[in-house]
């Protein structure tokens, strides 16, 4: 096939230079060929033309296939998200390359934040591995099989800091700390663009949600973010940041307003510091809907003050709604939007088409059509192993009495709970392609790994909630969770008589996927009150009793981590989510999981995070003194702090050495540890570094992570592990906003959690 592109394409080429890797983001070609393409395009354009490229729509009962079909005929779209099958899109690309005009590829986008066809982990568990590696593995494989279904773009990495366990979406993030989510949001992009967008099986990210979703007030879906700048540079802008240089050719602009203004509408974000300060050269794209919903914040008088609005603050592409195509040509008419706005919009939609290598061929990540599988689903496009093996990673043991953990692979045990079978939930929210009857539910897995040394036994128990207001809410849209025909308590007595016979009790609690997702906000953290029902008649039993907790948020767990000999957090754990858990209970996987966000006892406590400020008036619980920053009316301090998560060796940490003393203006030092496994099994374990600045020119957090190195070691073996310390680590924004590092004092923390630490100090000269 000839593409009208290739003369243009091979005048490009013939006057690149070799290809090098830092020559624009990670692409091979150079910026002035595409821009000279792309300028060249332009000209060709019309302004409808140009307009249709900034629509972004889904194929759905509102744009059915045959309006889309005349929408792509007359060049009124640019690309298409949440059509996921080779099929479909290479019959939408044929409709460009058979009816439109200039042929302008389309690009498809979705939502492939923990897998495509194979669910891993939900990014809260991901997080929780502390492994870069599995998570660009992750990065890789999900980018493989949404690459290979067709795709071009993805929405993730989710990289929004929050401190909100309220807030359902909490679960697509990477949790509470800067450095751990700006660390893993790096990581997610360059594995999932590899060398270059365009290549076969890799996907152009579009880092979301820009920005600061994650605090929005209350934890309440789409509320507003009120921050100060220090805090916004400081805290949450950073992962953002690392991302984009990281290479992500996209960024997903967020629904809430930040300080009264809508990121929609806000050229200081969008224009002032993303384009002009950071240098990004990719495209911004609205959040579904985001561009009318300006009218209901109230900074648009109606639709076509929304769409100059939103142009002019620089939103390139709009998502999900007409807004764009039905009103801009009457503004440009009327000079209220000029043609050279619409340019550099367009600009922007065909640089990363021409990044995704979508001129070069329109079908690169289609192959020809005899290629597409037969089954979509087939079990063969699936990389089960990979799942299990970061599965495993990212579970974070939180109790383990007398060693209740692993058990052994014989007697009698009795798996019990609304989640222990539920295919639907393991694979958490947004699971994407992902297909709920692939997954390997908790009772498979422990299945396989007693089939014929043990006897295991079930009962459902209890449903996962019997507040009839929540289960309509679950079950809006689809049947999510089931409620069965018996009664709450002959359901108990079922577990109970089940739990009787057994020698231990695996107790699977938490949420279903629906009560950890967007627009799934709770005021409770607590285990809903049938399954607290359920545990306590359990508990009564007398028999050991381990609880393996599925949710997609912290949960307040103050009665359960009373009740409970063990507990596992596993997340949502996707695909292999059953095997993955059998392998961590039976102790064929050590956990090594740290917990990527404060647990709170209380939704009182909220917000509780381990990298507060201090107070002029800090608490101590060893000598408590009314006059201090506490309350009264509950322990003090997080259930589980950041960081946190045991294992089933011990290990000791020694007292930190520095490399000197006192670190030169702008060098560097060192600070180490040594490390043991004190224990009878190999381990895997995660260091931490927490740094302090003692006096500063504003108050500086208790201990900010600066980095980490997950490590593992033999039963008796040693290390030492070494962590750089640059003046980077030691910068802030101090009240005039500027980013400096003050000399002084500097306390340096080591442990593994951040509550428990070895401590030293030295001197920024
Ligand atoms: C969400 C985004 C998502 C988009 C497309 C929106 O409702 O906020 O995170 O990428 O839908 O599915």
């Amino acid at each position: 096939m000839k593409w009208i592109y290739s003369l243009s394409l091979a005048v490009s080429l013939a006057v690149q230079p070799a290809f090098a890797d830092d020559m624009f983001g990670p692409h091979r070609l150079t910026p002035e060929a595409r821009d000279a393409f792309v300028t060249d395009l332009l000209a060709k354009m019309t302004l409808d033309e140009k307009i249709g490229q900034l629509r972004l729509i889904s194929v759905g009962p509102d744009n059915p296939k045959d309006a889309i079909r005349e929408m792509i005929k007359n060049g009124q779209v640019g690309a298409i998200f949440n059509t996921v099958t080779r099929p479909d899109i290479r019959a939408m690309q044929d409709q460009v390359m058979q009816l439109s005009r200039l042929k302008i590829p389309l690009f498809f986008a979705y939502d492939v934040v923990h897998g495509q066809r194979t669910i891993f982990p939900i990014p809260l568990g991901l997080a929780s591995s502390w492994d870069t590696e599995a998570v660009a593995r992750v990065g890789r494989v999900s980018a493989y099989e949404a690459a290979d279904d067709g795709l071009n773009m993805t929405w993730a990495p989710m990289v929004d800091v929050t401190r909100e366990p309220r807030w359902g979406r909490g679960s697509e993030g990477f949790g509470e700390d800067t450095y751990l989510t700006a660390t893993m949001g790096s990581a997610m992009v360059k594995a999932m663009q590899g060398k270059s967008p365009a290549d076969r099986y890799a996907l152009m990210t579009s880092v979301k949600h820009f920005a600061l979703y994650g605090a929005i007030e209350g934890g309440r879906d789409y509320n507003t973010v009120d921050m100060s700048p220090q805090r916004m540079f400081q805290d949450y802008m950073p992962p953002y940041k690392a991302s984009l240089d990281a290479g992500s050719g996209g960024v997903m602009v967020s629904l809430n307003a930040i300080n009264g203004v809508p990121a929609t509408a806000n050229s200081w974000l969008l224009k002032d510091l993303l384009r002009d300060e950071w240098k990004f050269k990719g495209i911004t794209i609205s959040d579904h809907g985001a561009i009318k919903e300006l009218i209901k914040h109230g900074v648009a008088s109606d639709p076509q003050d929304a769409v100059r609005l939103a142009l002019k603050s620089g939103i390139d592409m709009s998502m999900g709604d007409e807004y764009y195509s039905k009103y801009l040509p009457g503004l440009v008419k009327r000079g209220v939007v000029s043609e050279a706005e619409i340019d550099d919009a367009a600009r922007h939609v065909l640089n990363v088409k021409y990044d995704m290598g979508l001129f070069n061929d329109p079908y690169s990540h289609l192959g020809p059509k005899e290629s597409d599988p037969a089954d979509t689903n087939a079990e063969s496009r699936l990389h089960r192993e990979d799942a299990r093996d970061v599965a495993r990673k990212s579970m974070v043991l939180l109790k383990n009495r007398l060693e209740t953990l692993p058990l052994k692979k014989a007697g009698t045990i009795a798996l019990i709970g609304p989640l222990a079978d539920s295919q639907r939930d393991i694979m958490g929210s947004w699971s994407a392609a992902g297909v709920a009857k692939q997954s390997v539910t908790l009772l498979q897995g422990m299945k396989n790994a007693t089939e014929g040394k043990a006897t295991l036994l079930y009962a459902k128990g209890a449903n996962i909630t019997d507040h009839k207001g929540i289960q309509a809410f679950l079950n809006l849209y689809e049947q999510a969770v089931s409620v069965d025909s018996r009664t709450p308590q002959q359901m108990i007595d079922e577990a109970v008589a089940t739990a009787q016979k057994a020698d231990v009790i695996v107790a699977a609690v938490g949420e279903a996927q629906g009560m950890a997702h967007e627009a799934s906000s709770r005021t409770d953290l607590t285990l809903p009150e049938s399954q607290q029902k359920l545990l306590a008649a359990l508990k009564a039993t007398g028999k050991p009793l381990v609880l393996v907790l599925m949710n997609g948020r912290p949960l307040a767990l103050t009665h359960e981590y009373q009740q409970a000999d063990a507990m596992l957090e596993t997340w949502f754990s996707g695909t292999e989510g059953g095997n993955a858990i059998a392998d961590v209970l039976f102790g064929d996987y050590n956990p090594s999981g740290k917990l990527p966000i404060s647990f709170p006892r209380s939704v009182g406590q909220i917000p509780i995070y381990y990298n507060h400020l201090p107070t002029g008036r800090p608490y101590n619980s060893a000598k408590p003194n009314k006059y201090t920053s506490h309350y009264y009316d509950a322990v003090n301090g997080p259930l589980f702090p950041f960081g946190y998560g045991l294992s089933y060796t011990t290990f000791s940490v020694s007292p930190v050495k520095m490399s000197s003393a006192t670190m030169p203006r702008n060098g560097k030092i060192e600070a180490s540890v040594t490390v043991t496994n004190t224990g009878k099994r190999d381990g895997a374990t995660v260091v931490q570094l927490y740094l302090n600045d003692e006096v500063a020119s504003v108050s500086r957090p208790v201990k900010e992570l600066k980095g980490f190195q997950r490590i593992m070691l033999k039963a008796g073996e040693s290390q030492t592990v070494r962590f750089p310390i640059d003046v980077d680590a030691l910068k802030f924004w101090n009240q005039k906003m500027q980013q400096v590092a003050e000399p002084g004092k500097f306390k340096v923390m080591i442990g593994l959690d951040s509550a428990r630490t070895q401590d030293a100090e030295f001197t920024y000269l």
